[in-house]
Order: C-alpha cells, then structure tokens, then sequence
C-alpha cells in the first residue's frame, strides 16, 4: 500500500550539505550486523562515545532498544524481520539527512536485508560492518542467556537455531571478534571510521 496526495517539501528543507557544515562534519551511516552476542552494541557504544569525546554528532540506534519502543510491534518472523530493517534503514537516511552519523546495531541476518539497508540509504552513504563469531561462540558467551533459553526451546524463531543467519556475500568491513581482541577490533573500526568520513 501507498498513500496518496503527498506534496513532499525536502526541496525546501536545509539540505544535508547545509547540516554539514553547521555541524562541522560529514554524515555517514554505520550499520553493524551479526549474530546476538557477536559484539556490535559494545563496538557500536565505544564508537558512539569516542565520536562524541571529539565534539561530533552521532546516533546509536539498536536492536532492543528499537524493538521495545518503535518496532515494538513486530517479531522475528522473516517479514517481521523486513519490516524492522525497512523501518530502521529510513531512519538512519533522515539521520543522515541531517548531517548526523547514525549507528546502526542490528542482526540483520540475510543478505536481502543488507542489499534493503543500502539501497534506501545509498551505496555510498552506509557502511556494512559485518562483526562475526560464530553461533557456538556466541552461545558460549551467552551475555543476555538467550542462548540457553532457545536451546531449552523458550525463544522462537531464534537466530541461528530456527531461523537463519546466512553469511554475508560482501562486507565493507569485517571485525571477527573470535579472532581479534576488542582493542584490535574496535582500531580497526576507528581506522575506518577516520578514513570514511575524514574524521
Ligand atoms: S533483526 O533480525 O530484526 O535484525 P534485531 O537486531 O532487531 O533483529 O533484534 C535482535 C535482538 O532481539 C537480539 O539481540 C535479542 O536480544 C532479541 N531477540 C529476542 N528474540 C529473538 C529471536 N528470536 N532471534 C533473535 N534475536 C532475538
């Protein structure tokens, strides 16, 4: 469905390249993804605080913390799953928009939905940072007991378990956490944050 009648007023609004230039920097949109437990919120949340300790704007937008306010309707079915990446791929575009650098910490678990996130906010504007363990590690760490839970069948559709996380075809950047120490992983993310948006 689409609506109708719309008379849209973004050639009239500042524009991104005004939002840059009051803000002193240029936007970008980070867009983190793996399985639960791999690490992107910590790497995500580091790399909101060393952005901010260097006076730019940034946003960290998150899986729970989306899913129980503006997504707080939807599940983890496959379409379910389309519609929290569609809704947060529009987000982090209006983010960028406004010359702001999103963060964007989500599982995103099929190709499809990588491909979704970079066409709505372009191929040039969102960086795909794929942060990779594998389930057995990920269950090992078992930070939030999910893991336990889906194994004693109390979490439906989990990722990994009923539900599919398929191996990305191409990644801008790929910090595996299983091999790399955080500190090794998160200068790795910093090195290509800097040379990205000139930081
Ligand atoms: S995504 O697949 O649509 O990208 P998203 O990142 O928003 O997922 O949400 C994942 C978070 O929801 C996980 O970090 C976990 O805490 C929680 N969660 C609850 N149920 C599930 C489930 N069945 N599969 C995966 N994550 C779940």
């Amino acid at each position: 469905m689409s609506a109708d009648n719309l008379y849209t007023v973004f050639d009239r609004m500042m524009s991104r390249e005004e939002k840059e230039t009051v803000l002193k920097q240029k936007s970008h949109v980070f867009w983190f993804y793996g399985l639960s437990g791999s690490g992107k919120s910590t790497l995500a949340i580091k790399l909101e605080r060393f952005i901010s300790s260097n006076e730019k704007h940034c946003v960290l937008l998150d899986g729970d913390n989306i899913r129980s306010g503006l997504n707080n309707n939807l599940g983890f079915s496959e379409e379910d799953r389309a519609e929290n990446i569609r809704r947060i791929s529009e987000v982090t575009k209006l983010f960028l928009n406004n010359g702001t650098i999103a963060l964007a910490s989500f599982i995103t678990p099929f190709n499809h939905l990588r491909e979704t996130a970079k066409k709505i906010v372009g191929d040039q504007d969102l960086s795909l940072i794929y942060v990779k363990a594998s389930f057995e590690e990920c269950a090992q760490r078992d930070v939030k007991g999910l893991y336990g839970k889906a194994k004693a069948g109390k979490v439906k559709n989990f990722t990994g378990q009923q539900s599919a996380f398929e191996e990305p075809s191409s990644s801008d950047l790929v910090l595996d956490t299983e091999k790399e120490t955080e500190e090794e992983s998160f200068n790795k993310l910093l090195q290509y944050m800097k040379a990205k948006i000139a930081f």
